[in-house]
């Protein structure tokens, strides 16, 4: 692909949108043309799915219904918008990807690994991001920063252990294969965390 795909990642209140829009800049100020997106989402029809993922129902949500879902939206995105941007050279940074989908429906509701890889292949093909961060802080810490936002969604309402998973997932994720993650202290203060990301797309240049 001629444009580059960096993805963020990371658990709640981590800072993703600040730091996003900070990479956003960053990128902008070197000439680079690029589009900012996010996951679930990204499309008219793909943010109806995240609507539909994020709010309270009386009925509770399967995880494999969860799941197909998130991947509907994918497929979606993907082939709408992400892709296309890609092809015509300009980088996409987007607001989670499919390591979210093994953070949260793989490591957090406990769906084999196995079955998230089968329909990664199906909608995604070969394309994968070529970086990806981790913004990491201590769930606790995370979800202390996300109920300040206000009112908690679907996810944010989840338990402790369920954010100690997330959170391991990613990590274990980022270890497998340290060329494509890098995972940024977002525990430090923000200007720290904004050198680190920089040195990282530098380093991406
Ligand atoms: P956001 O709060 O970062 O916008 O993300 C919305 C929620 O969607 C967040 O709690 C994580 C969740 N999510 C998944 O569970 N799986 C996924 O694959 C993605 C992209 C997001």
């Amino acid at each position: 692909m001629p444009g580059k795909f960096i993805t963020v990642e990371g658990g709640e209140g981590v800072g993703k949108s600040t730091n996003i829009r900070f990479i956003s800049d960053w990128l902008a100020q070197q000439g680079i043309d690029h589009l900012c997106t996010r996951e679930p989402g990204g499309t008219p029809c793909a943010e109806k799915i995240r609507e539909l993922l994020l709010a309270h129902h009386e009925e509770e949500l399967d995880a494999t219904a969860e799941l197909l879902l998130i991947f509907a939206a994918r497929a979606q995105h993907l082939n709408r918008v992400i892709r296309p941007a890609l092809e015509s050279g300009r980088w996409v940074l987007c607001d989670r990807f499919t390591d979210a989908t093994y953070a949260y429906q793989g490591g957090g509701r406990g769906i084999d690994r196995d079955n998230i890889a089968l329909l990664e292949n199906l909608v995604q093909g070969m394309l994968r991001p070529g970086m990806t961060l981790i913004l990491d802080i201590d769930p606790e810490l995370g979800m202390t920063r996300a109920a300040r936002r206000g009112e908690l969604d679907r996810f944010e309402r989840e338990q402790a252990g369920f954010f100690d998973k997330v959170r391991s997932t990613y990590l274990e994720l980022a270890r497998a294969t340290p060329d494509r993650y890098r995972v940024i202290d977002a525990s430090a203060a923000l200007d720290q965390v904004q050198r680190d990301i920089a040195a990282v797309l530098t380093e991406l240049l």
